[in-house]
């Protein structure tokens, strides 16, 4: 469901009409919705039930604070992949035995914080990160949780850019050696077997790989239990895709309960991003010139890639709208920022109704990737993001500005 629609003739998120956020924030700005935030999150959690239940929001989607503080409040734990988004994490406030710690280039650094911290579990991505975390957990003397990530072999259709599954892939490891570490990890006196992880890819729409990675977890755990190795949660991790299409929770769920039902205490754990964020947000941009004097007539923005990379990046589509509906005849515009990269486009071909410079455009579903995979590119500072709750917008990030460019340069 979408949280932002046509109330007359401008665009609005609730009651509060996007135009005037553009006008009094300026563009480029990050909008969010705080009630698709908590619609999601909740619709997630009711789609999955009859077990124990964690689902720990991937920050790489959209870090920041005052964002992830909603699901902080609704009871969610994290997923980080880096030092900087544990601390984050810790920040916001999630609770540390809500907290996993993914990537696979933890560095001895990143793992001694981790383990003082008492995080719930590291998503072990290699034989010699398992060592690693031994040694460290031995040196600290403090025991440190350990969930093995497994790439199943299991294909599941996203963008290239975005499987993480297959011998091909450098995450996780495949069975035989996820046997080898538990056995090794049983045997470390530092290291406590909490959990089983897998994560198969992001952007994913399809029911099936889900169903399929649950079928080979649950013989995989019938193994483990073989050798009195006993798991306290299995992490199927994120990738619940965001777009035209809409995936089957329910089909998802189903195959969980039946496939993990000879051990109803085993905790399941969720680590969606993309699910909980995308569709909440929008990114506002004002456009600049229109430009129609050749062949193809543009319509250049003062947002860029560097903003909103995901459609230079993955060629990925999200809607691009006027903030204002207007009647009479559309032409043809491609939609490019003002970025010095030929890539640097958010749509092609978009019918719009004599569009003119100073009107705003917005850009949807831009809520997850969008301002955490910004940058400075072309020396601009990065936009600012609010965040509107009912009918009120409040100002969850200031816009950057020169001397934040360069505050850092020695
Ligand atoms: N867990 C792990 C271990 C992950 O690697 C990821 C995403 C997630 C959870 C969350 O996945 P999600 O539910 O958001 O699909 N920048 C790309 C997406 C990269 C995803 C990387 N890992 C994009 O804009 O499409």
């Amino acid at each position: 469901m979408s949280f932002f629609s046509y109330r007359g003739k401008s665009l609005s998120v609730g009651r509060v009409p996007l135009a005037s956020l553009a006008q009094k924030f300026k563009t480029p700005l990050y909008v969010y919705s705080q009630a698709s935030l908590m619609d999601q999150y909740l619709s997630l959690k009711n789609s999955f039930s009859g077990r124990p239940l964690l689902i720990c929001y991937a920050l790489k989607a959209n870090s920041n604070f005052s964002l992830c503080r909603v699901f902080k409040e609704l009871g969610a734990g994290a997923e980080v992949v880096s030092g900087g988004e544990l601390r984050q994490a810790l920040r916001i406030g999630f609770s540390p035995s809500k907290i996993l710690f993914s990537g696979v280039g933890k560095t001895r650094d990143e793992i001694r914080f981790g383990i003082k911290q008492k995080i719930l579990a590291f998503n072990v991505e290699s034989f010699e990160e398992l060592k690693a975390l031994g040694e460290v957990s031995a040196q600290m003397r403090l025991k440190a949780s350990v969930s093995v990530r497994i790439n199943f072999p299991i294909k599941a259709k996203t963008h290239p850019h975005t499987v993480t599954s297959g011998n091909l892939s450098k995450f996780g490891v495949n069975q035989k050696e996820a046997f080898l570490m538990y056995e090794w990890a049983r045997k470390a006196k530092w290291l406590k077997i909490a959990g089983l992880h897998c994560h198969l890819g992001s952007q994913v729409f399809s029911s099936k790989p889900y169903v399929q990675a649950a079928s080979l977890a649950k013989n995989f755990i019938r193994q483990l239990a073989m050798r009195k190795i006993s798991l306290s949660f299995v992490d199927m991790g994120g990738g619940f895709g965001v777009g035209d299409e809409t995936i089957d929770f329910s089909g998802i769920a189903g195959a969980y309960s039946q496939e993990f039902k000879e051990w109803p205490a085993l905790g399941l754990v969720l680590e969606p991003g993309r699910f909980l964020v995308a569709e909440s947000g929008i990114l506002l941009t004002r456009i600049v010139h229109v430009k129609a004097g050749g062949k193809r007539k543009f319509l250049i923005v003062d947002a860029g890639m560097n903003d909103f990379l995901r459609p230079a990046l993955y060629g990925a589509r999200h809607p691009v709208v006027s903030l204002e509906k207007k009647t009479g005849k559309a032409e043809i515009f491609d939609v490019a920022g003002p970025v010095c990269e030929s890539a640097d486009f958010f749509a092609r071909d978009l019918s719009l109704c004599a569009p003119k410079s100073g009107e705003f455009l917005g850009i949807l579903n831009a809520g997850a990737y969008g301002f955490s995979m910004s940058s400075q590119y072309n020396f601009r500072p990065r936009a600012s993001e609010v965040l509107v709750d009912g009918k009120t917008a409040r100002l969850i990030r200031r816009r950057e500005t020169f001397a934040d460019l360069i505050r850092s340069e020695a």
